[in-house]
């Protein structure tokens, strides 16, 4: 019998009890003995759950029982997570977790104590919820030089577009339908304003590139100024408005990594992903386009990921699995300015004759008092400059995905 704990019982805390109790003879079948939940640690009262027995507010009944070697970090947030998992680690505990901000901030240093203490810290449902991608992306694509990620990362903001492109819906309105079914974050500027993208990009970075990048120094943009006259004007130019987080290693090994809002092309194997689907392409010089779909977010997608890194860390007591990467301080990130890109320009009509003047020979669309047109590739400081003294009503990178 494996004990494990889990702390926290929210939306994917729960969801891990639920899989590990209903699920029982999938996962003895898997390991080969039974996973058995110990303890469950919440700072609120379960009385009518199956498991309230389990239940301590108290963190060190889990650090100190010496038959717990495994723990499900499903509490959210940097503090107190940071410390608790850091303990656990170096108290020879394996512990998985979702907790994408955790993995983001403070991955080089918990991968680095999970090392010295020759146990294992699995993160593989805080990237792509119930999604494979940690997993692949470390082991099946190893053999690849990974070109580029780019990827559909948080299902709030793409249920909110596709609701905006297929509905015609507003922005407010369908945040406030994202809310009620459960996909967004407690504070949704953390969906809307890009910091969750940003952290799933940066995890699949650093994974990809064994060097941690810090979410911080990442340009981020969300879709709060994104409208409906935006998601129309895309549509003439046969594109959808998705967010996207990107990462490519530019020939001179500096990185060329951002969370942003792009047009891509209808064609895209992008384009489709819609309502809280998340859809992650990794391009291998071997394999060229592989991509991942499914459930990014809710509590049993991102449980089952959870549940099957418990399994892993059951099946690999005592030994390391070789998931890795080290600290940085990320003097290779491409300042964003730097960053080449196509861009789609929604203008007052009175400034169309300007634009064309200053990128050249491109196609404009015109309605009303309105126009849409597609730069050329520029820098975006480029960009910048050639936009001086415009009043521009929108800018969405072109995404060529
Ligand atoms: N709020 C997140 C999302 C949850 O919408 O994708 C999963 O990380």
């Amino acid at each position: 019998m494996i004990e494990i704990a889990i702390m926290g019982h929210g939306v994917v805390g729960s969801g891990v009890a639920e899989i590990i109790t209903s699920h029982k003879q999938k996962l003895y079948s898997a390991i080969g003995e039974e996973i058995h939940i110990k303890k469950i640690l919440d700072l609120r009262e379960f009385p009518d759950s199956p498991l309230a027995d389990r239940f301590t507010k108290n963190f060190d009944e889990i650090l100190n029982d010496v038959e717990i070697r495994v723990v499900a970090e499903v509490m959210g947030g940097i503090h107190p997570a940071f410390e608790y998992v850091s303990k656990l680690l170096a108290a020879g505990k394996s512990v998985a977790t979702s907790n994408k901000e955790l993995v983001a901030a403070k991955g080089a240093e918990l991968l680095r104590i999970a090392k010295e203490n020759n146990v294992n810290f699995l993160f593989e449902a805080s990237v792509g919820g119930g999604i494979p991608i940690i997993r692949p992306l470390n082991q099946c694509l190893v053999a690849n030089n990974v070109k580029e990620i780019a990827g559909i990362l948080n299902g709030t903001t793409n249920f909110i577009l596709t609701k905006m492109i297929k509905d015609g819906m507003g922005f407010d309105e369908a945040l406030k339908l994202a809310q009620k079914l459960g996909f967004a974050e407690r504070n949704p500027a953390a969906d809307i304003e890009g910091h969750d993208a940003v952290r799933k990009i940066c995890i699949l970075a650093s994974l990809a590139y064994g060097k941690h990048i810090y979410p911080d120094n990442i340009h981020t943009e969300g879709i709060t100024n994104i409208t409906l006259e935006d998601v129309k004007f895309a549509k003439k130019f046969d594109c959808v408005i998705k967010l996207i987080g990107d990462v490519k290693v530019l020939d001179d090994d500096r990185m060329d990594i951002f969370v942003a809002p792009m047009l891509i092309s209808k064609n895209s194997q992008l384009a489709n992903i819609d309502n809280e689907f998340n859809g992650i392409m990794v391009r291998g010089d071997c394999t060229d386009d592989v991509v991942f779909y499914g459930k990014g977010a809710g509590s049993m997608p991102t449980a089952s990921a959870v549940v099957a890194d418990i399994v892993d860390c059951g099946k690999h007591l005592k030994r390391r699995k070789f998931l890795f990467w080290v600290d940085s301080d990320n003097e290779n990130i491409l300042p964003y300015n730097e960053s080449r890109t196509a861009m789609f320009l929604r203008l007052k009509s009175g400034d169309k004759a300007v634009a064309i003047e200053r990128f050249g020979d491109i196609q404009v669309i015109a309605e009303g008092d309105e126009c849409a047109l597609i730069t050329p590739v520029l820098t975006i400081g480029e960009i910048e400059q050639n936009l001086e003294g415009i009043d521009v009503l929108s800018k969405i990178r072109i995404g060529d995905l």
